[in-house]
């Protein structure tokens, strides 16, 4: 057997914590699997008192994970602190430029300095692995980049983050409003500390940005990723969507079209029997289609302890063994720029609006989405309180620009009580 591999580990919460674990529990596994013993030397986070349920006397501490980086004695720095910048991606830097390896499930850190960070550890000659950053356990990274590479990839598409998932399964199953079940995800501890990154549809996007750039070849461009959050979904939009046969999801969707590069998150109806509408709670799930393979599901846990430092490990195991790949598949000087599409593809739309209960209101409406060239395929309208009278309208194939002239030209009409909602009634199948 060879020299140890010693691993630096930056960050020692959920994560970091879990690979720890790993480390500790599966020596002898790992050493069988790849020949090389794996050991912790070093390890940092913020607070060196703080109980975190596991034994760090045997590990060297440095208060700067910066320092821990360019340590002597680490070999793969593996960074589990998070942040777009700030130390993590200054000690990614450092650890890059003093020749270590590099293993991250920092994907807001990838999504925005992804390209940059890619170049810089193929001109020092590192490896700089993110398996974890995509879909937490779910081995994706490995089967978009090793599993197809023979494929020209159609599409990506998945429920990747789990809080949204979970929130909106809850709503459903308890009846309950997006306030009072956001409140109780943050009370169990399911938020980012920033919950935008979550509700808001921005993690799940850094997600996607990732997978495309592996899929397609391009830099990654979490900039072209059209995103719309969860925060305006309501129990009636659950309720309605169940009796039209849908769930509502969270669904990222990337795509090369004939109009360039089309990535989107935003919520969505999706058949409630199809897997996708089928995905409760905190499960993720990435949906591939290649032109060779076909459509290859998988599902599994998206975040946690333990799916997520599996997934570090998959990448620490690489490393072991020799395997070295360029960052997203191929030379980072060989990612095109991306060309994004300048429409989105047409689809059906969910619309739900209040209308102020007066004579005309709705012709009004349906002339609106006559004049923006979009027909009607269903129209219900729903039991009314006092003056105002919700309204539910299942469009047929639209643009999503076409779809936003009808919705301001219905603006002037005055009859409109409130913004509409209208979400996309995803037909891809699954
Ligand atoms: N949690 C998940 O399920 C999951 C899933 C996929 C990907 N990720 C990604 O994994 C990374 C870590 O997530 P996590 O959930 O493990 O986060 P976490 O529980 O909040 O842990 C972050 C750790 O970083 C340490 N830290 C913060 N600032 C630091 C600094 N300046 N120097 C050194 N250490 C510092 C903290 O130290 P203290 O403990 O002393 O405060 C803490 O141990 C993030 O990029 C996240 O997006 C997480």
């Amino acid at each position: 057997m060879t020299t140890t591999l010693r691993l630096g580990i930056a960050g020692l919460g959920t994560v970091g914590v879990g690979v720890m674990r790993i480390v500790a529990a599966h020596a002898d596994l790992l050493a069988r699997r790849t020949g090389r013993e794996i050991a912790v030397t070093a390890v940092s986070a913020r607070e060196r008192g703080r109980d975190r349920g596991i034994d760090l006397s045997a590990h060297a501490w440095e208060d700067d994970a910066v320092a821990l980086a360019r340590r002597d004695d680490v070999d793969i720095f593996v960074e589990l602190i998070g942040g777009e910048d700030g130390v993590a991606r200054a000690a990614v830097e450092a650890a890059i430029d003093a020749g270590k390896h590099v293993v991250t499930a920092n994907k807001a850190m990838l999504a925005v300095h992804g390209h940059a960070l890619a170049e810089r550890a193929e001109a020092a000659g590192v490896a700089l692995r993110f398996e974890a950053a995509v879909a937490g356990g779910i081995p994706c990274i490995k089967a978009l980049s090793e599993g197809l590479a023979g494929n020209r990839i159609k599409r990506v598409m998945g429920v990747m983050n789990g809080t949204c998932n979970y929130i909106l399964t809850r709503m459903e199953d308890a009846g309950l409003p997006y306030d009072t079940v956001f409140a109780e995800a943050h009370a169990l501890g399911y938020l980012e500390a920033d919950p935008q990154l979550d509700v808001g549809g921005i993690d799940a996007a850094h997600k996607l940005a990732l997978l495309a750039a592996l899929a397609y070849g391009t830099r990654v461009d979490f900039e072209g990723v059209a995103i719309e959050g969860i925060e305006r979904v309501s129990i009636a939009d659950i309720r309605h969507a169940a009796d039209l046969g849908f769930r509502i999801k969270l669904l990222g969707v990337a795509q090369m079209t004939g109009r360039g590069l089309e990535a989107r998150m935003a919520p969505c109806l999706v058949p409630a029997k199809s897997p996708l509408g089928q995905l409760q709670g905190a499960t993720n799930m990435v949906v591939l289609d290649g032109d060779a393979v076909g459509q290859i599901v998988l599902r599994g846990a998206g975040a946690g302890e333990g799916p997520t430092a599996s997934a570090v490990m998959a990448d620490v195991a690489d490393i072991a063994r020799g395997t070295r790949m360029p960052v997203f598949g191929q030379p980072a000087g060989t990612l095109a720029r991306p060309f994004r599409a300048t429409a989105g593809t047409p689809s059906p739309y969910y619309l739900r609006m209040d209308l102020h209960d007066k004579p005309g209101a709705l012709a009004k409406i349906a002339a609106c989405l006559g004049e923006a060239g979009i027909s009607i395929d269903r129209m219900r309208q729903y039991d009314h309180a006092e003056t105002v009278a919700p309204v539910l309208i299942v469009t047929h194939k639209a643009a999503r620009a076409s779809l936003d002239e009808a919705i301001e030209s219905m603006g002037r009409t005055g009859v409109l009580a409130g913004d509409p909602v209208a979400l996309r009634i995803e037909t891809l199948a699954v």
